[in-house]
């Protein structure tokens, strides 16, 4: 049986901490504590304590906020979580109809006479280019959309597939999808072809919609290139699913009526296609568990998870985590840097903060483009409040010195937030002290793509699932601890992986039964206070963004040269992980730079520029258990250089690891 680590029993105090130095503790100021919406710990005890005794109250007052065209007839939560008594399932609101599009739009518009608030300040990668949106307006590009993918026959359950660029038509297309029903699947557009291929195959996508180009910096990369690239692959695996692309001008290469789609003429142009577009449309009336979009995230077997998310618990989940973690106020001017093609996005940059009617940034560019103050400029532009952003910007913008944030207004400023990676000491001090000026709180927020929302969060309110987080010693009582969350589900859980439930519940909820398995360690110190120290699975996270170890295996072992290839991740200045990769080369193959830069470009190529490996070194032979599986663990030391390497009795041939040791510094 799992063993529990030791039980919270109290929380010391209601402050923040520095990692790592436990004994510096900083309190949030006293007017942000007054005004916030849980100003002090006992409040938050109280909520907290709600959402567990209670928690069909809990969130039935939380669905109260939002329009319900038919009220539910079962409760509020339905599941079972314990794969020892069947099969997995989490179900929110059952019966309740009801419409995501319309309860971040129209119910602003209509009942709340928010029409002329600014939904978002777009800016451009260029600071010439910038527009603001209001909800009104918002509302009516939606509709507008929505007709043109209703006319394209798209239908309620459809995939449409999304690859685009961080500009206000993806902001349009997702909450048009909302509001017709189909299942939006948004693609990260810095992906390659073959992985925006795979991610259209297995939803089976009938409409993808995508951009002819986009300027990151001063790089041009070429979308409308890639998505072509992508269909035809797709058509040379099976018949392609995707029957109509639609087109985004946002860029200057505009090729019309030029290149097409999967050598069918099925393109068409977004500015045409609104141009006569009725701005009315009226919304699907939606099962509160319809899907309300598939994202993909890494999986450790290589092939993408397709994670799916459900109506009306996603809605209820990052509203609320959305209004309480960063303390939401009507008069904020909120940023998230992340891009919509992760979970970030879609939590935190459209549906969580339009849920609450907020106002936000929504940044198309780069920190350091055109000048490395850009971040710190567009947060005097528009006067932003709350500031969410990923370690790896802080660690990047921290090489520049304070010089180039004393030149802009960062007076406003009164939340920092960080998620998808852990932060060190040095970052999270730099950001405190230089960007929060020594004055706002920083909330480090761990969650994940399955959660869909924030989970644990460092900061002056301490989310509503804090204490039920519990930590469990693995089987075999090695050292590394599984963070794991007990009991009972939370209305944003991912429902399943799509067109796969034997998967979600092996990957989740078979290690534990009774618990949902995150994948990563954990430890906690003496005050309570979690500390994520990582995965602990075959997964990598490199600038925040989470990869496994065998796809990038797998792409290097498409190189004619290499005959296996080992992957593990080592600490990196900016990157906090970057990638070691190990190769072994067939017989009559030479290691030389040449081959090291071909290798590079395939992984580049075949996944994402994200995925560029830093380091490939050559490997005469793999560490290797005596059943021929890969140590990774001995791997991951000779990559970081640690020279004490434990028990290697279960090595088939130690000598291997001497070799590989001698041959480090060759890594290139
Ligand atoms: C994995 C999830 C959360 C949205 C973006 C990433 C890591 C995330 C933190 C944090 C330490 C973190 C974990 C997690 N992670 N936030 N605050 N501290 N680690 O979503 O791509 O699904 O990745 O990111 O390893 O499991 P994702």
């Amino acid at each position: 049986m799992p063993e529990e680590t030791r039980p919270i029993t109290k929380w010391d105090s209601f402050t923040m901490v520095v990692p790592e130095s436990k004994d510096k503790l900083f309190h949030p100021p006293d007017d942000l504590q007054r005004d916030a919406h849980v100003p002090d710990f006992n409040s938050y005890l109280e909520i907290y304590r709600k959402s567990l005794e209670d928690p069909e109250a809990f969130w039935k007052e939380v669905a109260d906020e939002f329009y319900w065209k038919k009220p539910a007839t079962g409760p509020m939560l339905q599941y079972n979580f314990d794969i020892t008594k069947g099969n997995i399932y989490i179900k929110c609101m059952e019966g309740a109809k009801t419409n995501m599009c319309y309860n971040v739009l129209d119910r602003h518009v209509k009942d709340r006479n928010l029409g002329e608030k600014v939904a978002f300040h777009w800016e451009g990668n260029s600071p010439e280019h910038h527009l603001t949106i209001t909800y009104q307006q918002l509302l009516s590009r939606v509709c507008r959309c929505a007709n043109v993918l209703k006319k394209m026959g798209v239908k309620k359950g459809d995939r449409v597939s999304i690859y685009l660029p961080m500009i206000p038509e993806l902001i349009y297309t997702m909450l048009a999808c909302a509001r017709i029903g189909a299942v939006h699947s948004i693609v990260f557009a810095g992906f390659s072809s073959e992985s925006l291929c795979e991610r259209i195959m297995d939803a089976q996508s009938s409409v993808l919609v995508t951009a002819d180009g986009v300027y990151r910096g001063e790089k041009l990369i070429n979308l409308k290139q890639i998505s072509d690239d992508a269909l035809e692959k797709c058509g040379e695996k099976a018949p392609c699913s995707v029957t109509k692309c639609l087109v985004v001008n946002h860029h200057a290469v505009r090729t019309k009526g030029g290149t097409s789609c999967n050598k069918l003429q099925v393109n068409m142009w977004w500015d045409e296609a609104m141009a006569d577009s009725p701005e009315e449309c009226e919304p699907e009336w939606l099962d509160a568990e319809d899907p309300l979009f598939i994202l993909y995230t890494s999986g450790s077997t290589g092939k993408p998870k397709g994670v799916l998310h459900t109506t009306a618990g996603y809605l209820l989940y990052t509203s609320l985590t959305f209004k309480y973690v960063f303390d939401h106020h009507h008069d904020d001017v909120y940023w998230c840097t992340a891009d919509v093609g992760w979970i970030t996005g879609h939590s935190y940059i459209t549906y969580g903060p339009l849920a609450n009617g907020a106002t936000s940034v929504l940044f198309e560019g780069v920190p350091v483009y055109p000048h490395i103050g850009r971040f710190w400029e567009i947060i005097e532009k528009y006067r932003v409040t709350k500031f969410y952003t990923a370690p790896t910007a802080i660690r990047m913008l921290m090489k520049y010195g304070q010089e180039p944030l004393q030149k802009f207004d960062l007076s406003t400023l009164r939340i920092l937030g960080t998620v998808g990676e852990p932060i060190n000491p040095e970052a999270w001090q730099w950001y405190h002290e230089v960007v929060g000026q020594g004055r706002c709180p920083v909330v480090d927020t761990f969650w994940q793509t399955e959660t869909v929302g924030k989970m644990i969060n460092k900061m002056l309110l301490i989310s509503e699932s804090d204490n039920s987080v519990r930590i469990l010693l693995n089987l075999h009582s090695s050292p590394c601890f599984y963070l794991c969350r007990e009991d009972m589900p939370w209305p944003g859980i991912m429902r399943t992986v799509y067109k796969s439930q034997e998967r979600f519940e092996s990957t989740y909820f078979r290690k534990f039964p009774g618990f949902y398995v995150t994948g990563d360690g954990c430890r906690r110190d003496k005050d309570g206070y979690y500390w994520i120290t990582g995965r602990i699975d075959d997964m990598l996270n490199v600038s925040g963004h989470l990869m496994s170890t065998a796809e990038v295996e797998a792409a290097l072992a498409q190189h004619p040269a290499v005959s296996e290839a080992a992957v593990v991740s080592r600490p990196h200045k900016v990157k906090g992980e970057c990638l070691h990769c190990f190769v072994t080369l067939k017989d009559t193959k030479e290691f030389n730079q040449k081959l090291v830069e071909e290798l590079k470009k395939q992984v580049r190529d075949r996944i994402g520029p994200i995925a560029t490996p830093d380091f490939i070194q050559n490997a005469p032979a793999l560490p290797k258990t005596r059943s021929g599986k890969i140590m990774r663990r001995v791997l991951r030391q000779i990559a970081r250089n640690e020279t004490d390497l434990g028990d290697l009795s279960t090595l088939a041939d130690p000598k291997v690891v001497e070799v590989l040791f001698s041959q480090r510094s060759e890594a290139a």
